[in-house]
């Protein structure tokens, strides 16, 4: 199926690893020129270097940075038609998962706000005026599962997430009738750093259950969130629902949620 984005001008957030990179990776091999925005690159996103590509060594904490980034898609490509945005998950310096709601200071839900949702909120500010210079555009916004079916863990993470997702809806509504569609994929445990680097999440539920990290990822974790398939998602799996929802393709995709959860959700 021809996705028909050859050309198209895309910002990716949190582009130079896990499901950011393999976002960027695959709006790549559509022919979308890509403004992947992340604190640092690396050697996986130099692997994708090319005249398509333009690295933003940005840290989205900053308030001003979602529209900086933004602003570099006008300045090397001439403007914006999509946006997805991905960066999110905990806050740099923090790891989850958290066990209670008391773990939690204010200062802690102030950075997960900042990261997961008031980064989204400004790189959508920034980029709806270039889309409607356009015609119209295509925004993607990376939730969680966890949103519609929160736990007594990373309550501040899964509210920021809710939060997004009644954004998503609101925004389809407001813009969708000047061409920008606003859609959100919602991924169930995904198999990326967050879950496979030292000290990440599969780490911290090996030492809670008494087992190893390869045994987390391949066994505990799956039956302790009771994924139907049996297994973390992978980045890829993402990474083509994205380009399959920018696409001219999905016209009449808008404030939709979909889930790329291995079954996660179970409610109809
Ligand atoms: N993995 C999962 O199980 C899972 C499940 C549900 C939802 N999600 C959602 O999926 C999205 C991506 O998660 P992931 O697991 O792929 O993340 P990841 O592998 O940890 O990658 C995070 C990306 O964001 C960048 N980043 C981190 N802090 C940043 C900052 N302050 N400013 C700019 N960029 C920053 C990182 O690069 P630098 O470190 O160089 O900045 C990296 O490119 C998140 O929104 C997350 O909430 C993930």
């Amino acid at each position: 199926m021809d996705l028909q984005l050859s050309g198209r001008v895309a910002v990716v957030t949190g582009a130079s690893k896990g499901i950011g990179l393999a976002i960027t990776r695959t709006l790549l091999e559509e022919g979308v020129r890509v403004v992947a925005a992340s604190r640092k690159g690396n050697a996986d996103l130099d692997t994708l270097a090319g005249e398509n590509l333009v690295h933003v060594p940005v840290d989205l904490m900053d308030p001003e940075a979602p529209g900086q980034v933004v602003a570099r898609a006008v300045e090397v490509f001439g403007g914006l038609d999509i946006l997805v945005n991905n960066a999110g998950g905990p806050p740099p310096g923090v790891q989850l998962p958290r066990m209670s709601f008391m773990t939690p200071t204010d200062d802690d839900w102030r950075e997960m706000f900042e990261f997961n949702l008031f980064s989204t909120v400004r790189a959508i500010r920034a980029a709806i005026p270039l889309m409607l210079e356009r015609g119209g555009g295509a925004i993607v916004n990376i939730s969680s599962g966890s949103a519609r079916q929160p736990a007594p863990m990373n309550v501040d993470y899964n509210a920021a997430k809710a939060g997004m997702n009644n954004l998503t809806k609101a925004l389809s509504e407001e813009f969708g009738p000047q061409g920008i569609r606003v859609n959100t994929v919602s991924p169930g445990p995904v198999l990326t750093a967050w879950w496979t680097k030292e000290g990440g999440a599969a780490d911290i539920i090996a030492g809670m259950a008494g087992t190893d990290r390869d045994s987390v990822m391949a066994s505990v974790a799956p039956e302790m969130m009771k994924l139907t398939t049996g297994r973390l998602v992978d980045p890829q799996e993402i990474a083509d629902v994205v380009a399959l929802l920018v696409s001219p393709r999905s016209a009449s995709t808008t404030g939709a949620e979909f889930a790329v959860d291995s079954g996660f959700l179970k409610a109809v």
